[in-house]
């Protein structure tokens, strides 16, 4: 698929503001600040398609992006981020995991880690949610231009053995979105997913 061509669809505060449940989406997860929003510029090949911020809790609604007719892209809210009003954050995890359990269009899941903090609690829910659910998940190590290649190799390796035990269709991979590194890995498989 030419990812460049993706543009923006809407933003729904929960499931049921969503356009028809038909075709295929892909989801980006993750805890909030772990390089969601940005991955998906870098992906896209656009600066600011999808809202990126130092602040962790940037993304707050649920963001569709069309890549082409039934081809769809979502931004997920982040998870895990304590500096934001109970309220805010109960109505967001809400939407978050109404999504994630009723979209039927939904059919693979990229988890953003980052690189220097992976498979936190939540994280670690999320890809057993999914395995649970018979969803793919793809795992990518975000902004891998903080470490030395030695020691992105570590992690990445560590990570590997430790999702051993979810036994799950779980690919796992360095990324950067400052360097693109990672980037085809990713198009492969979202292009496998969306051709299914
Ligand atoms: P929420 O929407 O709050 O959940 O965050 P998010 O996961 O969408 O993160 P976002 O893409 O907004 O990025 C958070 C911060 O990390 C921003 O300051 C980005 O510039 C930075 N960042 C994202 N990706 C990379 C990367 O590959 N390398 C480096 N060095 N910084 C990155
Ligand atoms: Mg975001």
């Amino acid at each position: 698929l030419n990812y460049a061509k993706t543009h923006f669809v809407l933003s729904a505060p929960d499931i049921n503001h969503l356009p028809v449940d038909g075709g295929v989406e892909i989801a980006f997860a993750g805890r909030s600040n772990a390089g969601k929003s940005s991955a998906l510029n870098t992906l896209t090949n656009q600066k600011s398609l999808a809202r990126t911020s130092k602040t962790p809790g940037r993304t707050q609604l649920i963001n569709l992006f069309e890549v082409e007719p039934n081809c769809r892209l979502v931004d997920l809210p982040g998870y895990g981020y304590a500096q934001v009003p109970e309220q805010v954050k109960r109505k967001w995890q809400q939407s978050l995991g109404e999504y994630l359990q009723k979209r039927e269009s939904l059919k693979g899941l990229v988890v953003l880690m980052d690189i220097r903090h992976p498979l936190k609690d939540l994280d670690q829910q999320m890809i057993d949610w999914a395995v649970q659910s018979n969803l793919p998940v793809m795992l990518l190590l975000t902004k891998s231009d903080k470490l030395a290649s030695g020691a992105q190799k570590q992690q990445l390796n560590m990570v590997k053995e430790a999702i051993l035990p979810f036994q799950g269709d779980i690919t796992v991979a360095t990324f950067s979105s400052l360097k693109r590194t990672g980037l085809e890995q990713l198009k492969q498989k979202l292009d496998e997913w969306f051709s299914q």
